[in-house]
């Protein structure tokens, strides 16, 4: 049990770390470009930024490079089973997924009436994961690391690091609130 829950979280960091590298390149011009919907809301508000977007993707397939060198280091075989260009894709897909839910969350804050940084259960933990595995999954090789068991952990064990991150985020004042 307790390896297949490392195992989760080590498959899943590069969809987890593209938020937090978004938090710190983030600013500047806000991807919806300052635009209301049709309700009179913004689209996305001006916590989704170009910046941010780059900036996360960037961090999150750094991340995983990093992973894959590590297991070549310590001995491990999970994303060193793909050749490094797949790997690449992979890093790729998961943290573009990642902002692309997290953005996709903001929306429907919006539409819900939730202002820019207000707390939403189960949308703010679980969009980006949801999201990253839904493009990751086009990958040829996805099925081959992530079985149905971490899949299910992945999405049992994220809202509860996620919680701890944004906390720990916000103890280093990265993070104005600590979710
Ligand atoms: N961020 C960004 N661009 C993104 C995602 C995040 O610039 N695509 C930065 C913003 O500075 C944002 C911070 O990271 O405020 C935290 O991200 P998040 O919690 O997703 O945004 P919120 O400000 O809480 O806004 P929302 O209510 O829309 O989730
Ligand atoms: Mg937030």
């Amino acid at each position: 049990m307790f390896t297949l829950i490392f195992k989760a979280i080590w498959l899943f960091m590069p969809s987890y770390t593209p938020n937090n590298f978004a938090v710190v390149t983030g600013g500047g011009m806000p991807i919806d470009l300052g635009r209301n919907f049709i309700d009179g809301k913004r689209i996305f508000g001006d916590g989704k930024t170009f910046r941010g977007f780059a900036g996360g993707i960037t961090g999150g397939v750094i991340t995983g490079v990093v992973q894959y060198k590590v297991e070549g280091i310590v001995g491990i075989q999970m994303f060193s089973l793909l050749s490094f260009n797949d790997a690449i894709l992979l890093f790729f897909l998961l943290s573009a997924g990642s902002l692309t839910g997290d953005m996709i969350g903001s929306f429907i804050k919006r539409r819900l009436g939730f202002e820019r940084g207000e707390k939403a259960p189960v949308l703010d933990q679980l969009d980006f994961l949801v999201f990253s595995i839904i493009l990751a999954s086009f990958h040829k090789s996805f099925f081959l690391l992530y079985s149905m068991e971490v899949l299910l952990l992945g999405i049992l064990v994220t809202p509860l690091l996620h919680r701890l991150t944004n906390f720990i985020a916000h103890l280093l004042r990265l993070k104005d609130v600590p979710w």
